[in-house]
């Protein structure tokens, strides 16, 4: 038996006049002008709790684009009691069944609903249709279709009989449910950290971030479309901790699936410790944290590349991608170049709303977000040791809008470069050419993190260097190309250190989490 072979979903590019642009201009200005309210699920049905949140844009906060209902204890206790009702059922239905449901929603979102997902993550996340095009739409269809194929891999591998003796392992998911706490910046990692542990016969309780929820709807609403069946997928938004402390208090308890800050993962990790007596079984802990990826140029890097690696790598979905550079390392001989190229992309990106298509830089994501970068910048504006060389200025009277700025410092252990911002604000150190593998060390020592981190230059030998010497310093390593953009199927995602648990996403190594297989020996 085979599935159909999955292939990855071209990107559309949305050219002025095109259709697709009309569509999505059109979806955007009926979500735009419509409010919707969303309420918690469980068991496939809509609970409103009365105790309701405004979503509103980054880029046009005082627009409200509707409400969400926050969840009490009760109603996470009954997400949790609903998910182990509809288990059972789930878990044996014959993988085919839940292949052809995902494979359905993503066949959903590749046609009929592209429009709506990508529009409501312009909206509530302040992605360029470009941006929300390559998660919302792209990465998200590719997650559901290599998972299913992934899936099939995994069902296949058998282990060796003999003539006496049947060897068989029968791939079951986890006993008990999932929880699934997922982050603002990718609608596709919202959608797939329920969805990979559903696919593999998994109950879930989901936890969208509350600057998701608006797209999280579309997503919910297109699985119970494609055939999930209720009970499977619940959603409840809310008080982080109350919720997370209702579902790492039930006793069936399996896994959490997490993207989302370092420090959130480590607490829960500790109360998973503290409550490990009352679980049924070890719950898996798999999770994406924190990142401070970086970019380190040799002096025979093309400096109009590293530029562009910069510019991009830094500054695309105004530096939200976890994998997004923040921090890089440029040999002084090529410095002057870079520098030039940098301001001169940097100064071309036009900053406003996601409507108008021409714009490359929108909002960051919240008040929360923006005063924080604000801070970091007016220090820098302060501080001898930094020096400004472009952007710097910000402004939240209509939306959350900090221009993409570059910082330049003299001390490699500046505040900037070692805190994870999560904004556009890049800090560049320049090293002297002879300390070429000094820096290195720097770039591996500087930072908790290991997330993602790229490499420049046109020597093969140095090359190699830099890969041995920076084998720990990031789980995505990029050679002469930008630290963010991977693709699934070609680039499976994840990073070590306080980055995360490393069970790369759209991989099998993520999808073997989520089952607890049995191995059955017959003899003849
Ligand atoms: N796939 C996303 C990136 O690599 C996380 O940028």
């Amino acid at each position: 038996f085979k599935v159909p072979v999955a292939v990855n979903e071209p990107v559309k590019d949305y050219a002025p006049g095109s259709l697709e642009r009309a569509e999505v201009a059109k979806t955007y200005k009926k979500m735009y002008d419509k409010t919707i309210d969303v309420p918690l699920f469980i068991n496939g049905k809509d609970v409103k709790t009365g105790d309701t949140a405004t979503m509103s844009c980054p880029h046009d906060h005082k627009h409200i684009l509707g409400t969400y209902h926050n969840a009490e204890k009760k109603h996470v206790e009954k997400a949790i009691s609903t998910a182990l009702e509809a288990r059972t059922k789930w878990a044996e239905m014959p993988w085919e069944q839940r292949a052809g449901i995902f494979l359905r929603a993503a066949e959903l979102i590749a046609g009929p609903y592209r429009a709506k997902i990508n529009a409501a993550t312009m909206l509530a996340q302040s992605k360029t249709i470009y941006q929300a095009e390559i998660d919302a739409a792209c990465e998200l269809i590719d997650f559901l279709r290599f998972n299913v194929q992934f899936m099939t891999e995994i069902y296949h591998e058998q282990p060796a009989s003999t003539s006496g003796a049947w060897n068989r392992l029968e791939y079951r998911p986890l006993e008990g449910f999932v929880y699934a706490i997922t982050p603002f910046n990718f609608t596709a990692i919202a959608a797939n950290l329920p969805a990979s542990a559903a696919l593999m016969g998994n109950v879930v309780v989901w936890k969208p971030s509350d600057s998701q929820v608006f797209s999280a709807k579309v997503i919910l609403d297109i699985f119970k479309e494609a055939g999930v069946p209720d009970g499977v997928i619940n959603m409840v938004m809310g008080d982080p901790v109350m919720i997370t402390d209702t579902i790492l208090a039930s006793p069936d308890f399996s896994g959490i699936h997490f993207t989302g800050s370092t420090n959130v993962f480590k607490d829960i990790w500790q109360k998973i410790g503290t409550n490990i007596h009352n679980y049924k079984t070890y719950p898996r802990i798999v999770g994406e944290t924190g990142g401070k990826d970086f970019i380190v140029a040799h002096k025979t890097a093309n400096p109009q590349q590293v530029a562009t690696a910069i510019a991009r790598g830094a500054f695309e979905f105004q530096g939200q991608k976890c994998s997004a550079a923040s921090r890089c390392y440029i040999s002084e001989s090529i410095w002057e170049k870079v520098e030039k190229y940098l301001i001169a992309d940097v100064n071309s990106f036009k900053m406003g709303s996601p409507e108008d298509m021409g714009n490359f830089i929108t909002a960051v994501i919240h008040e929360g977000s923006f005063d924080k970068l604000a801070s970091y910048i007016d220090q820098a504006k302060k501080d001898k040791k930094a020096n400004i060389i472009v952007g710097g200025n910000y402004d939240k009277s209509e939306g959350y809008f900090i221009e993409p700025t570059v910082i330049v410092t003299k001390d490699p252990n500046y505040t900037t470069m070692s805190t994870e911002l999560f904004g556009p604000v890049v800090t560049i150190y320049v090293f002297e050419d002879k300390k070429w593998e000094e820096t290195l060390e720097l770039v591996d020592n500087t930072s908790e993190y290991a997330l993602t981190g790229a490499v420049f230059s046109e020597d093969r030998y140095e090359l190699e260097v830099a890969i041995k010497a920076l084998k720990n310093a990031a789980g995505n390593f990029y050679v002469n190309d930008k630290p963010t953009g991977a693709v699934v199927g070609q680039q499976p995602f994840g990073g070590a250190r306080a980055s995360g648990t490393n069970d790369k996403a759209g991989s099998k190594l993520n999808l073997l989490r989520w089952i607890s297989p049995r191995m059955i020996k017959e003899t003849f």
